[in-house]
Parts: structure tokens; sequence; C-alpha cells
């Protein structure tokens, strides 16, 4: 097989083979195929498309480019979840002990962030002493026992993926379904899920910036899912305004306490049911999605899930006590309130512009290397929708530098007031098969 050949065949809108796209992944992960060929054919498949098979046979030949974990010593169906990314998304820290409360095992290998925010393990490393570096005898028997455990990703899992997402970033071909689908599900499969539940978010903060794209890469990625014998559902949510009021990673942690007692935001819980009560579907812990959410509302008033959290950071060497006392985690030196210049109703609040004033403050990396500062962020007190009076406050700033005017501005800049305006429909669509 030549590569120039497939390159064609690809470029001249024809199937390619399991056989063809297997020997294009296993060449490139060894080096054997050159960047300028494989950016080529991604380019040849960003205006061609592939079809549903082709996409299952390119997950499949990624997830096998490296380690593929093996859960099967989990008893019961693991389900993980997934999300294409969002600004201020707490649902892991919440939907993680809320699962787990009810029986359902949840072996979460998470990720840093990649984006302006931190992601999942920066938030819970900001829990003094949490430990997201565990061996996988003590993951597997921490989830045996608990039922929930969320540690750091291995650094092997989908090395294809790793190569060709750099490749795609810089030759223009990131924003094609079958090649998200592709790097997505392939690194969910390597992780040894059995079922999977996408977080599909839209809008200004996400990367299907319209609803159509976002809804045909969800249900692509569940039909891949299933023709690779997993189950997945997914949900398509809305990500044009921050997720639920703290951004940033301290701040998101006494979030998902709140929201775990019970008095959080009613975006962030309504998302934490819709995504949960597939979860506990897929691993036959309710019939349907009915069920599946009044048994997670249980769990939650019961006080079980707020427990299962503790049981969590306990396990992995954090400090119980945050849990009770969440205001030990708010530990910036300033908090500067963001006055609104005129009345009326939010119109806007741009997810991605406010992800950047988060990371300004210093809640993210500007690059890989840079580290995370976990006390500072922002509180929203008014969300889209919201009436508001003048020089009432739209959010609290917390800083560790007395210098803000720069966050101010871009803050002024991506929050609009207008004369009327409506909240968001939050949940776009719900996908089960
Ligand atoms: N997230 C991923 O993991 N891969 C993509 O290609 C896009 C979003
Ligand atoms: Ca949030």
């Amino acid at each position: 097989m030549r590569m120039v050949d497939l390159i064609e065949k690809k470029r001249d809108g024809q199937v390619l083979s399991r056989e063809e796209i297997t020997f294009i992944i296993d060449n490139y992960t060894a080096g054997e195929i050159p960047d300028y060929q494989m950016s080529a054919f991604l380019m040849a498949v960003y205006f061609q498309d592939m079809t549903d098979e082709e996409i299952t046979n390119l997950t499949l030949a990624m997830a096998h480019s490296g380690e593929v974990i093996d859960l099967s010593s989990i008893e019961g169906i693991k389900v993980d979840k997934h999300s294409t990314g969002g600004v201020g998304d707490t649902t892991t820290l919440v939907l993680a002990p809320l699962v787990a409360a009810l029986g359902v095992p949840v072996a979460k290998m998470s990720g840093r962030g990649l984006g302006f925010t931190g992601g999942t393990l920066d938030k819970l490393e900001a829990i003094p002493g949490f430990q997201i570096e565990i061996a996988d005898e003590d993951f597997i028997r921490i989830v045996n026992e608990s039922k929930v455990a969320v540690i750091g990703q291995s650094g092997d899992l989908a090395p294809a993926d790793k190569k060709l997402y750099a490749l795609r970033d810089v030759t223009a071909t990131v924003s094609s379904i079958p090649l998200i689908a592709s790097s997505i599900m392939s690194k969910k499969i390597a992780a040894g899920a059995d079922a999977i539940v996408l977080d599909v978010t839209t809008g200004d903060g996400a990367f299907m910036k319209n609803i159509g794209d976002a809804k045909r890469l969800a249900h692509t990625m569940v039909r891949i899912g299933n023709l690779a014998n997993r189950q997945v559902m997914a949900v398509v949510s809305d990500m044009s305004q921050p997720l639920g009021e703290a951004i940033g990673n301290s701040l998101e942690v006494v979030e998902a306490i709140e929201t775990l007692q019970g008095h959080g935001p009613a975006d962030l819980l309504e998302m934490c049911y819709a995504l949960g009560s597939q979860m506990v579907v897929l691993a036959k812990g309710a019939a349907n999605l009915t069920e599946a959410r009044a048994k997670l509302q249980e769990a939650l008033e019961s006080g079980a899930a707020l427990e299962k959290f503790k049981e969590m950071i306990r396990n992995q060497g954090g400090d119980v006590a945050v849990v009770d006392h969440p205001e030990r985690l708010l530990t910036a030196k300033y908090e500067f309130d963001l006055p609104a210049l005129q009345e009326g109703v939010v119109t806007k609040i741009v997810a991605n512009e406010v992800g950047v004033a988060a990371m300004l403050l210093g809640a993210g990396r500007k690059t890989k290397e840079d580290s995370i500062d976990y006390a500072v962020g922002l509180k929203l007190h008014k969300k889209v929708g919201d009436p508001v009076a003048e020089g009432e406050s739209l959010l609290t700033i917390y800083a560790n530098s007395e210098d803000v005017a720069e966050v101010k501005e871009l803050l002024y800049a991506n929050i609009e007031i207008g004369a009327s305006g409506e909240e968001p429909e939050l949940i776009h669509d719900i996908i089960v098969e």
C-alpha cells in the first residue's frame, strides 16, 4: 500500500477500507508517513467527509495506537462522560459522586485544561492534598470499594490522536466532524469505557459554534460508538454563556459543594441530572431516563451524593474539611465587583472571552507550562435574561493582583445589557440512539 494512492482515493471522494485506514494510522504513529502526506490526507477528509464505517475504523485504529486500559476487573458497566468543552464547566465534580451514590461505578480519567480555564484535574487539585496520580491497581480497588475515582489520564492513551491533533491545529483541519468524532471517541475507548455519555456543547465557548453542527457531531459519535460496540448517548447543550456561576478552580469546587448541598446554580444542576440520568441508564441502574433522574434527585436530597463526594476526597488524600467549610478555599487577596453601567436585562455573556478573563487572572494556562492560581476567578451574579439595575454588581473578580483594569475592560466588552433578553435554552437535544 502507498500513502499517495490513499490520499488520491480520499481526494476523489472514495471510501477507504478498514485495512487502508489502519495502514495510515499505524504508519503515521510509527513515523513512517511524513506530516506533509498526512496533512494532505486530513484536508481531503475535511472536504470529502467519511462514512460512519470509515470514522469507526479510524476511531478504533487511533484507540489501539497506544495503551488500551482494561477496566474489566471493576464490577459493573463502566460509563464514562465527556464534554466537548466549555467555560466554568463544573459538571464532573458534581456528577461523579452523584452517579456513584447510586452504586454505578465511575472510573474516570480526566484531562487538564486545554483551553483557557482549568480542567477537571486542576479543579480537584485545588482541594488541599487531593491526588490525581494513582497507580492502576489502587484506582481499580478504590472504584470497586467506593464506586468512584477521578484520576489523571495516562500519557500513552491514543498517541495517534495526540500527533494528529497537533498537525490539525496547524493545517486548518480541526473543525471536521469525522476528525473531531474519531479524536474524542478514540480516547474514550482507549480509557476502557463500556459506555459513554457525551456533552456536545454549542455556542461561543464551544468547538461547535452552531446547533446544527453540534447535533450532527453528536449523532455521528453515537452511531460510531454503537458500531464499535459501545453504548453511547449524548446531550447537546448551550455554551454561549459560562455554565453555573463560578469560573476558577477553588470557586468551582465551592460551587460543586453547594450544588451537592442542594443550593447550587439551576443550570449546573440541570446539566448534572441530564447527563447523570443517561449514565445511570447506560449502566443499567434504571429502566429509563425519568426513573434515573428521580433516583439522582433522591441521592442529592438525602445527602448521599455529598457524602460520596467526601468519600472520594478522603480516598484520594484530600482534606475533607473543605466540604463543611468551603470558605477555607476562598483565599484570593482581593475581591472587586463589576458594577453594571446601565439598567436593563443581560443579553450576552460571551463564554469564550469570560474564560480569557479568568485566565488573565491566573485561573488557566496561556501555555502548557504555565502554573495555575487556584484561588482566582470570577463569580457571576447575573446571567443572560436577568434584569439588572445601574450600579448593581454583575460579578465578583477574585484576584491576587490589585491591577485588574485589563480584566475589567475585557469583561465589560463581553457582557451586554439591553432592553430585553431571554434565558437561553440549556439543552438543545437529548440523543439516546
Ligand atoms: N476535542 C478533542 O478531543 N478532539 C477534537 O478534535 C476536538 C475536541
Ligand atoms: Ca461553573
